[in-house]
Order: structure tokens, then sequence, then C-alpha cells
């Protein structure tokens, strides 16, 4: 596409449903027999919670996790899915939670008595996994107590144990020895409670890197976000082939002739050193273009890679035609995504910026679009 489809908005963000209903059937097969959890939190990653919870319902998620009661609540209110908190829990939120029938995380003793006294007030179970900290050192059992804690967390009336799960420090690296240590830890641990006795329906540990990096550590169930999308970090293996689900497009607000010694944006950071044709893009750094894009990255404009030039400013940046004679006002300009023969990918800019694509997503601004391009019909 050369001119770019009417929108009001200068910058957007197609977010293509059908492509993530794929990418997660394609990690199912890929761990099955383990279950998938799609983790949502944050909004998922702030791409819209609620349409993408759709989608992979469609295609038949059958669980979703996100960080807090908040956003457990906006799912639990939709989908009939089981909705996980993952990322602990404060008193104020045991009652609700209780009464929703989300499931809690129990990282410590004392939340599991939260639990249990308000589902015996409440004449109902808590449902709950017991999260474990073999290593990621943020929340969750310190697996050197965790046989202990457990045996007196099964105690408690009311509580329905479902699941044990633990999360990963360092996953994306497949040679750190940190994962291996802690995927010990884990099995290491469920194998002591299974001498008392004690097995839980569902052990988790793996994230996207996880199942990537280490297929060892896939149990009984695997719980992804990044990788929806298509996007995996930098470094590692990918256990799969993706699509990528994102891409991010601007339009040419102006093309102008400017002369050799012109100064291109804040701190004049680029000095034309021949007259040039320069456009102007309205996507800045509010939008979540990395500042470190500034004289590093490029945009694509009719299939060509056009340098930005500059400083990236809150709300546009500067590039250079030249390798696009042809551009005009009104063309489509993409910061990821395809163009012709050429693609930007979120890891491109994950790059750019020395981040990781998870910065990259959670960075685009509320101004961006979210534009959801239809799902498929999967099941
Ligand atoms: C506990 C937990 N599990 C799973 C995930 C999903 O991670 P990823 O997006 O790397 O698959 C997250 C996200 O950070 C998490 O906090």
């Amino acid at each position: 596409m050369q001119k770019r489809q009417h929108s009001s908005a200068r910058i957007r963000l197609e977010i293509s449903l059908k492509s993530i209903q794929q990418n997660f059937l394609r990690i199912q097969r890929t761990v099955q027999p383990a279950k998938v959890m799609a983790v949502l939190k944050a909004d998922a990653y702030g791409l819209g919670a609620v349409p993408i919870a759709e989608a992979l319902a469609d295609a038949g998620a059958s669980r979703f996790g996100v960080a807090g009661l908040r956003e457990a609540i906006t799912l639990k209110k939709r989908f009939s899915q089981p909705i996980h908190v993952l990322s602990g829990l404060l008193e104020g939120e045991v009652a609700e939670c209780v009464r929703r029938k989300i499931i809690c995380p129990v990282s410590d003793y004392r939340i599991a008595q939260w639990l249990s006294r308000e589902a015996v007030r409440q004449r109902t179970k808590a449902l709950v996994h017991i999260k474990v900290d073999t290593g990621m050192g943020r929340l969750g059992i310190p697996h050197f107590e965790a046989r202990e804690t457990i045996q007196r967390i099964l105690k408690l009336p009311s509580l329905e144990t479902e699941g044990i799960f633990s999360h990963f420090a360092n996953a994306n690296n497949p040679r750190h020895a940190k994962t291996r240590e802690q995927i010990g830890i884990f099995r290491g641990l469920l194998r002591e409670l299974e001498s008392d006795g004690i097995r839980f329906p569902l052990a988790h540990l793996a994230n996207s890197d996880g199942i990537n990096n280490f297929p060892e550590a896939r149990f009984d169930m695997v719980r992804t976000g990044i990788n929806l999308y298509g996007v995996f970090d930098l470094l590692g293996f990918r256990a799969y082939k993706l699509s990528p689900s994102l891409s991010l497009n601007s339009v040419l607000l102006s093309r102008r002739r400017l002369p050799a010694g012109f100064t291109i944006g804040y701190g004049c950071t680029h000095t034309l050193f021949r007259d040039t044709w320069v456009g102007t893009v309205p996507a800045g750094y509010a939008d979540g273009v990395p500042l470190a894009a500034s004289n590093s990255a490029s945009v694509l404009i009719r299939g060509k890679e056009c340098p930005i030039i500059g400083r990236v400013s809150m709300d546009y940046l500067a590039v250079d035609l030249t390798p696009c004679a042809k551009a005009t006002v009104g063309d489509e300009v993409v910061l990821v995504g395809k163009s012709g023969k050429r693609q930007l990918t979120i890891e491109d800019w994950a790059r750019v910026k020395q981040t990781h694509p998870y910065d990259i997503i959670c960075s685009l601004g509320p101004r961006v679009e979210r534009v959801y391009l239809p799902s498929a019909s999967t099941r």
C-alpha cells in the first residue's frame, strides 16, 4: 500500500487477531499435552485484553492469566474460562476474588489464611494455585521452606488448591545455568510433595522463553504472553514459527527540499550534507517510538528503507526521503510491519533501544489507535 487508508489517528497499531489465534494454536500444538494459559496482564501488554481474549477464546483458549484483581474482573465478566491472578494478592482484594471465583496466587501462608477465612465466611471454596519462589527473588514461598509451608496451607479449610507454580528469572538465555537450577528445584519440590502424598493437578513454570529454550520445563501447563504476538526475545531459540501480529504505521505529513547545512530537530544532532528531501512523520516518543531511534533506525515508505534523521521528538520524527524519491504527502509510513519486500519488527526496535520487546510493546502510547483486524473462525 502506498497511500495510507483514511484514519483520524496519526499513528495506528494494527493487531491481527487471526495471527494471534494461529500463534496460540501453534504454541498449543508444540507443548501438548501441556495446557496453555494465555497471559493477558497489563491489558494484554497494552494491546487490549478483551478483544484478544475473545479471539483466543474462539481459538479454544481454556485459561487466562492477569496481574491483578481489576484485570481479572474485566475478563471474568465476559469469559467463562478460569482467570488466574498471577502477581500476588492484597488483603483488600481477597473477598472479591473469592466471590468471583478468580484463581488466586498463594505466595505465603498469610495469604492462604486470608483466603481460607474468607471462603469459610462466604460458605464457598477459594480457588488457589500455590506460588513458589525457585529463584526469581520477587514473590512466592521461598523454595527452601515450601514443603513445610504447603503442608500447613493444605490443612486450612475451604481452599481448593488446583495448582502450584513458579516463575523463571533468566529463561531468555538458554546457556545460563540459573534456569536449569530453577527447574531442578521445582521438580525436586514436586517429588518431595509427592512423597508426602501431595499432588496438584497443574504444575506450571514456563513463560514464552521457558517454552522456547527449555522444553523440559513445560510440566502440566505453560503460561505464554509475548509469543502470542509472534514476538520473541532477542536471545535464545524459537520452538516454532509464529506470525508477527502487530504492525505500526503512520503517514507522511510533509515533504520538503532542504539545503545542505540545514540541521534537523532538537539538539541539531543531524546536519544535511547535501540538498535533501526530508519527510516529517507525526509519530514520536509519546507514541512509543524510542528516543534511541534518533539517527539510528529507519521506517519503510513504498517498500524503501528511509533513515530516521535527527532526534525523535514527542510528536514527530524526520526521515531522509532520498531512498524513496517518489514519496508523497499522505503516503503510509511503516514503523513496524511489512512494506513491499521489507519488514521491520518489534525485535528491531528492541535492538535499537537495547531493551527487550516487552518494553517496546508496553511503551506504545494512548494516542496510538488500536485497530483489530478480524479473527478467523478456527474451530
Ligand atoms: C508469572 C508470569 N507468567 C507468565 C508470564 C508470561 O511471560 P511471557 O510474555 O514472557 O510469555 C508472565 C509475564 O511476565 C508472568 O509474570
